[in-house]
């Protein structure tokens, strides 16, 4: 692999940019929009936030930060399993949900070939073909096992909490079908796990039935831990420079840990939604203008969601605070909800994303010249043409007023989706400080879990289960 990327001056050309003007007052002229003085008014919220992501970080309660550093024996017991391995596998399967799924998808789609599954496996550089299965639909699994061949196959278990339901089942199932086919001895070799060091149900099991695993580092959630095993072993299956993405995450820590937000874009992003957020602009939508980067939507959706939503403040009081994240695609939603974005309420912030350099470039032929609303196609690239409507639309928005910005990626490589993922997480953290909530707990979800076990009488959930009883019943004369 060229290790180009250990270059400063490379480093520097990698540079992720992001560019806030359509947020700010002086560029509306109706009133819309942020002004210096809104965030010099939150001024004692801003200083207690980056003091709280100084101090936590000090006391190892974010140590989700420290990935881009602490991870050398990891990546290298990552890379020579992979390489020891590889070349028995014809796919590399993920069974894992939310944290444990979408960063593995995001990444996998964001670096690798579109059709990555369809290239030959020389094309693939030798590497296997790539699933992930982040659902309990029967069909998705019952289909996947027609298209794939399990016993040239590895399945990915990832689970933090090793006890989650969706990807425990998902475990069960292929265990057995392996085991039947190709007795315990060798299924075992099909098998590799990711989980806590001494929690739940997972890592016991692959310790007694002898599954090689790989330990997510304690104090890192689901959905902070893309840079751990979770994320780097499948990244590794498909060829992805995982030491790269790390250096991504630790160029853009630098960035993120001045302490000038007008020199932070992880800190400005976060001030700027919630001053939005404040002023009624409670959607945020992330519309990146690359096909690779539709996934990261996705992750970054469950980011600020699950972080950010939450019922409770940090002193216990009840806040009911969160910005909804929605997942939008360049060009393709101009064509559905942009008109939405433009026309509708004034109720969002539109967050764009672009790529200066695709890793190609695709010439519109000059033909039609004759009929001008065609002609003025011929002879430019798709390339300037995304590029182009991205800029066309950023004005549409402006010009009705409505709050925008823009993040720019020179190219997607492992570098600077390294600093994407690194960016967001610090920005959610520092949103939660703003909030003055937890954004590194899921209560919410928690709920839904606890009545799926009472429904299915697992033991210790003998109240939950009355208490589901006791729910009023449904009216059939509303079912129509
Ligand atoms: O961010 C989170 O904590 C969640 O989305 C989890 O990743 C998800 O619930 C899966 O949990 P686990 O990895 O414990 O199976």
């Amino acid at each position: 692999m060229s290790e180009k990327y250990l270059d400063e001056t490379w480093q520097n050309s990698m540079k992720v940019k992001f560019d806030y003007n359509n947020m700010l007052q002086q560029f509306f002229s109706n009133g819309e929009g942020i002004t210096l003085d809104d965030i010099k008014k939150i001024e004692p919220q801003i200083k207690n936030a980056i003091y709280q992501m100084k101090i936590k970080r000090e006391e190892g309660k974010m140590d989700w930060r420290d990935l881009p550093y602490n991870q050398e024996n990891i990546v290298k017991d990552i890379e020579e399993y992979v390489l020891k391995v590889k070349d028995n596998f014809e796919a590399f399967v993920v069974f894992g949900i939310g944290g444990s799924a979408l960063g593995p998808l995001s990444v996998q789609q964001a670096i690798n070939h579109p059709f990555y599954n369809e290239l030959s496996r020389q094309q693939r550089n030798n590497f296997p073909k790539f699933y992930v299965v982040d659902n309990i639909d029967p069909e998705k699994l019952v289909y996947l096992f027609d298209t794939i061949d399990i016993t040239k196959t590895l399945f990915n278990v990832i689970s933090k909490s090793g006890s989650t339901s969706e990807t425990m089942s998902q475990f069960m199932i292929i265990k057995e079908m392996l085991e039947k086919k190709l007795g315990k001895d060798i299924a075992k070799n099909h098998i590799v796990c990711t989980t806590d060091k001494e929690n739940g149900n997972l890592i016991k099991i692959a310790k007694e039935e002898n599954y090689k695993t790989f330990i997510i580092p304690d104090g890192v959630g689901g959905r902070f831990s893309e840079l751990t095993p979770v994320g780097l072993l499948p990244a590794a299956f498909t060829g992805i420079d995982i030491k790269q993405m790390l250096k991504g995450a630790s160029f853009m820590d630098k960035i993120c840990e001045n302490e000038d937000i007008f020199k932070n874009p992880a800190f400005m992003y976060a001030i700027l939604n919630y001053i939005a957020y404040k002023k009624g602009k409670n959607i945020c939508v992330l519309m990146p203008y690359a096909d690779r980067l539709k996934f990261i939507s996705d992750w970054y959706a469950q980011l600020w969601a699950e972080s950010l939503g939450k019922k409770f403040d940090l002193d216990n009081k009840e806040i009911y605070v969160g910005m909804t994240p929605v997942k939008s695609l360049g060009v393709t939603d101009q064509h559905s909800q942009v008109q939405l974005y433009t026309e509708g309420p004034f109720d969002k912030v539109i967050v764009f994303m672009t790529v200066e350099n695709y890793k190609e470039t695709l010439e519109i032929p000059k033909i039609y010249q004759d009929i001008p609303s065609l002609g003025f196609l011929g002879g430019i690239t798709q390339n300037k043409l995304i590029q182009t409507e991205q800029m066309a639309t950023e004005y549409a928005l402006l010009k009705s007023g409505k709050m925008n910005m823009t993040i720019t990626l020179p190219e997607v490589n492992e570098f600077t989706l390294g600093e994407i993922l690194y960016l967001f997480e610090v920005s959610t953290g520092f949103a939660g400080e703003l909030l003055h909530i937890d954004a590194f707990n899921q209560p919410g979800v928690e709920e839904g879990k606890n009545a799926t076990y009472a429904m299915f009488g697992r033991p210790g959930y003998e109240n939950k289960k009355q208490e589901l009883d006791s729910r009023p019943k449904k009216d059939e004369k509303f079912i129509i």
